[in-house]
């Protein structure tokens, strides 16, 4: 069947701009990228503070919430991970286009899905941040326990261990998390990010 068919889109009478306008801010999508335990949703969590505290509307979208809900349908071979980011992907753009600042965190191994986020967006109002430490930092952290089990071979596809990580080729910034501290992360972000929203 052609999904396409039928299906006729209904044009809002609302402007992006005027959302903009009441809210005070344009809408952005801030797509972190990094390996699991490099500190993609501590930096998240203490950036939305932040914009929140100085009266910015921010919603985060982060992979471990969402994988309890909309996507829990989903497990971490290759197709499950696209849909994951496709959807996440999608959800973002809408975001974007209700006027919030959106952090979304998700490992996001792909570079084609990180590729296919950016070209759902708006010109201008995506921001893809790596979010980098190495390997064995991340292994050292071992936050959740994680590493220790994929190391043992209880966990199948866990990336960095048996699944890929593709470095991004074009981020708009790099948080090297093994020299930097969560505070002048959010520092380094807030200043890319407000510069982008008013
Ligand atoms: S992504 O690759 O599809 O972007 P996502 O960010 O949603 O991944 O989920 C990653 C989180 O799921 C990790 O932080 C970790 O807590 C958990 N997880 C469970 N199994 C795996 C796995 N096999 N590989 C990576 N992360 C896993």
């Amino acid at each position: 069947m052609d999904k396409d068919k039928n299906i006729v889109w209904s044009k809002d009478q609302v402007s992006y701009e005027r959302r903009c306008e009441i809210l005070g801010q344009k809408g952005l999508t801030v797509w972190f990228t990094g390996l699991s335990g490099s500190g993609k949703s501590t930096v998240a969590i203490e950036l939305q503070k932040k914009l929140t505290e100085e009266n910015f509307v921010c919603y985060r979208l982060d992979g471990d919430n969402i994988r309890h809900g909309l996507n829990s349908d989903l497990g971490f071979g290759e197709k499950d991970r696209e849909e994951n980011l496709r959807r996440i992907a999608e959800v973002a753009a809408l975001f974007q286009d209700a006027g919030l600042i959106t952090l979304v965190s998700f490992i996001s191994p792909y570079e084609k899905m990180r590729r296919f986020a950016r070209s759902r967006t708006r010109e201008n109002a995506f921001l893809l941040v790596y979010v980098k430490s190495s390997l064995e930092t991340c292994i050292q952290r071992d936050v959740k326990g994680l590493y220790k089990k994929a190391l043992a071979g209880e966990i199948s596809d866990f990336t960095g261990v048996s699944a890929p990580y593709e470095e991004p080729e074009n981020p708009d910034i790099v948080l090297d998390t093994d020299v930097l501290t969560v505070e002048e992360c959010v520092e380094r972000l807030y200043r890319l990010i407000v510069e982008k929203v008013r």
